[in-house]
């Protein structure tokens, strides 16, 4: 699927470089070609997976690379070993950054960031045609989903904490300081808590089971929800949903026109 030059037609269109120089562009070429030969078409290929499994992964994940890059292993390391390539090869450890809503600002969850990374990786941009709008819709799909399920919802099998039970909240927002915020005074566990920790780490495997079960609806073409929220479309600015959590009871109307 990469974009391979032949020996012979470097040879051919390098009649100016000496045998050296060309022998170790050839070596640079190879290395660099398995390391980034990412093919630029869509959908990547996919297999089913089983959410489950995969949810496992990111739970154990989550104790190495954090949540971001937890949902993007739990299934990219399977579809390596199911397929190989390009899943082999893709650098998922640097997605570490997703870590604490993006380097620990408390931006986008990273669960959410990593989740739609994935859909859009396999299916695609939503530039590339209509074939690969699934890849935006099932990713914003699920930052709504996960604004208003009361999460976390898998139980691990084993669990590191919060053995007995858990406490479960509903973020109303895609926010991880909102949603790890109103998760910490629910449950009254702070930041650097063993439960607060598996709490997230469940997130990232709540998150990465309900990925790979809108994945595999769209494999079998039953995935047919459209967008459930466009706030550009529908409040006139990027946002979410809670707007009385920061504005109160006055809420701004946007101003229209260009
Ligand atoms: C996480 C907090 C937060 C949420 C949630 C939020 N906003 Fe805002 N919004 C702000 C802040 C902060 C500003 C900057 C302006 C200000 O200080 O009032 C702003 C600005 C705006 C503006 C542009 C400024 C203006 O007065 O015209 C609009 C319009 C707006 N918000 C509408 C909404 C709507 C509608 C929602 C819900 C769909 C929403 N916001 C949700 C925090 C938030």
């Amino acid at each position: 699927m990469t974009t391979r030059i032949s020996r012979r037609e470097i040879i051919k269109s390098s009649g100016l470089l000496g045998a050296g120089m060309l022998l170790s562009a050839l070596g640079g070429f190879s290395k660099v070609e398995a390391k980034i030969g990412a093919p630029k078409k869509w959908p990547w290929p996919y297999e089913k997976l089983d959410p489950a499994k995969t949810a496992e992964i990111a739970y154990e994940e989550w104790y190495r690379v954090f949540c971001g890059a937890a949902v993007i292993s739990s299934v990219f390391k399977q579809l390596g070993e199911k397929i190989g390539e390009p899943y082999k090869s893709f650098p998922v450890d640097p997605f570490i950054v997703l870590e604490g809503g993006m380097a620990g600002w408390g931006t986008i969850c990273g669960s959410l960031a990593g989740a739609n990374i994935v859909t859009n990786m396999i299916i695609g941009p939503r530039i590339a045609g209509p074939d690969c709008e699934h890849g935006h819709i099932i990713g914003s799909n699920i930052m709504n989903w996960y604004s208003n399920t009361n999460l976390p919802v898998y139980i691990p099998r084993n669990p590191r904490a919060n053995k007995e039970k858990i406490v479960q909240t509903v973020s109303n927002s895609p926010l991880c300081h909102i949603s790890v915020g109103k998760w910490m005074k629910a449950s009254g566990f702070p930041l650097g808590s063993p439960e607060r920790k598996d709490r997230c780490a469940r997130l990232a495997a709540s998150v990465a089971y309900k990925l790979v079960e809108d994945m595999n609806a769209w494999k079998d073409g039953k995935y047919d929800e459209d967008l459930v929220w466009t706030a550009a479309q529908s409040v006139g600015i990027t946002g979410q949903q809670n707007c009385t959590e920061c504005h109160g009871t006055n809420i701004p109307s946007a101003p229209t026109g260009r």
